[in-house]
């Protein structure tokens, strides 16, 4: 069987989408839709694939530079079969005859296995040409398929067509497969249309040995062209996703609500509640997410909750809690049982085992340790505005920080440690004691450290006291 090579063309400019963006790099499910339609490439077999540039190519090399997808320029843009005769020198180089399939850039709703079809039926019936067409009641623009009596297809472009072809119904969609070898000796014979552009499907009357497939929908014929068809292509798209992950055991209570990004991963028996987006996050298992909630990069053990909460570039381990009304920053990880919420802000901190931060609060660059009990208001000051400097605080396993403790970093709280109520920290607090006060000052002792204990401060010798300002 000979390779497949995928040629996407993405040269042209589309000016309806009145944007700085190259077309093809407008997001559908998060993802650049030219990606879209490599993936698909890929997933129907493609060993090679080819993106035909030209508009803006710059910004294309910078979003293919390590994609492993080859790149052409097509300067000017002179129509769909100038495109395509920009692969000629790839042609020529290749020793055997590659399947050539072609696709459109801005034609992201096409799925694999339609490919996978078409692919079939061109290898098997050994055709120089095959193409993919549609039957639909509003045939737009597209290019018509017209068959003859004697057999003969060909494809007339809208803009040429007679009022009796357009009204014909079966549409080119714009995928086709070639044979190599007779791709690379027809390629250079395209003709100027009368529009002044080299069209691609004059190739299909070329032939005698065609192939159609008539499988695609009108969506994945017509191109994204327009900030509407985005939107149409969007909604098709999170309706897929959506029945997929349904299809894999996720529970949607309002599918309709709940937006996922193809990057995304979830797990059997996870509940989604409604109004709640998931973009290039992993979920676990079991997890319980919304309603309200915004998932960004995020990795999830089994059995966690987020309600009405922000997680960004963040783990949480399993049975881990956040929400209501929380926001994960980026760089934060929170180990096994921790629980998070009501209002608490984390960013580049870790996150101890079975440890509380109930109320609001703002943790940064901070390690706290297992079973830490967070009182509400505590804020770590990690900012120097005068050295312009961040700093980090270490809170030691066990410690019980009272409401509103200011942490102000660098500072380590010992292990077992306790702060009062409106406790100012500069310095550091040794394990098991008690500090109070602006600026916090140690009092007393709670418990004695254990040899190993957190905190780099020598304990003061006093009994134990309970816990003060702790929640
Ligand atoms: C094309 C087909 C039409 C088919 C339709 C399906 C031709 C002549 N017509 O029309 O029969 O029904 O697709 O969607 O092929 N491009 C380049 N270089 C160019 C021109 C276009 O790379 O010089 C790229 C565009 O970026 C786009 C794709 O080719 O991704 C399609 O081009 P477009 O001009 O939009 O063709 P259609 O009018 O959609």
């Amino acid at each position: 069987m000979s390779d497949l090579l995928a040629v996407i063309l993405a040269a042209g400019q589309g000016t309806r989408m009145k944007s700085k963006l190259p077309k093809v790099l407008h997001r559908l499910a998060g993802q650049p839709m030219v990606d879209h339609v490599v993936a698909v490439a890929r997933a129907a077999g493609a060993t090679r694939v080819v993106v035909v540039v030209g508009h803006q190519a710059e910004k294309l090399r910078a979003h293919f530079a390590n994609d492993g997808v080859e790149l052409v320029e097509q300067v000017p843009q002179l129509g769909t079969g100038h495109a395509l005769q920009r692969v000629l020198p790839l042609l020529a180089e290749s020793l055997l005859s590659p399947t050539v399939l072609v696709l459109n850039g801005d034609a992201p709703l096409i799925e694999a296995e339609t490919l996978l079809a078409l692919v079939e039926r061109h290898r098997l019936a050994e055709a120089e040409v095959s193409f993919l067409t549609a039957v639909v009641n509003e045939p737009r623009r597209l290019g018509r398929v017209v068959r003859t009596a004697g057999g003969s297809t060909c494809i007339v472009e809208w803009a040429d067509a007679t009022d009796e072809q357009r009204a014909i119904r079966e549409v080119n969609a714009g995928v086709y497969c070639f044979q190599g070898d007779w791709l690379r000796t027809e390629l250079p014979r395209l003709t100027l249309s009368p529009k002044g552009e080299y069209y691609l499907t004059e190739l299909i009357g070329r032939s005698a040995r065609i192939v159609t497939l008539e499988s695609a929908s009108l969506a994945s014929c017509v191109g994204v062209d327009t900030r509407a068809k985005l939107a149409d292509a969007e909604q098709i798209l999170q309706d897929r996703l959506r029945q997929h992950w349904m299809s894999e055991g996720v529970t949607l209570i309002d599918p309709g609500s709940v937006f996922f990004d193809a990057a995304s991963r979830l797990s059997a028996d996870t509940i989604v509640y409604p109004h709640t987006i998931i973009e290039a996050s992993d979920v676990g298992e079991g997890c319980l997410l919304g309603p309200g909630t915004r998932l960004s990069a995020a990795r999830l053990g089994r059995d966690c909750v987020v309600r009405e909460s922000v997680i960004e570039s963040s783990i949480l381990e399993e049975d881990v809690q956040i929400g209501p009304f929380s926001h994960l920053r980026p760089g934060s990880h929170v180990e096994r049982g921790a629980r998070l919420g009501n209002y608490v802000e984390v960013k580049n901190s870790r996150i101890g085992r079975d440890t509380q931060i109930h109320h609001f609060s703002y943790t940064g660059d901070a390690d706290l340790g297992r079973r830490v009990n967070i009182g509400a208001g505590t804020v770590t000051c990690n900012y120097d505005s005068e050295t312009r400097r961040k700093s980090r605080t270490i809170v030691g396993d066990g410690a019980s920080l009272g409401s509103d403790t200011m942490l102000v970093a660098p500072v380590v709280i010992g292990a077992n440690a306790v702060t009062g109520s409106g406790a100012v920290v500069t310095r550091n607090v040794p394990a098991g004691a008690v500090a109070v006060g602006v600026p916090a000052r140690v009092v007393r002792q709670v418990s004695r450290p254990a040899a190993n204990a957190g905190g780099d401060c020598a304990p003061v010798p006093t009994p134990a006291d309970p816990a003060e300002g702790a929640p």
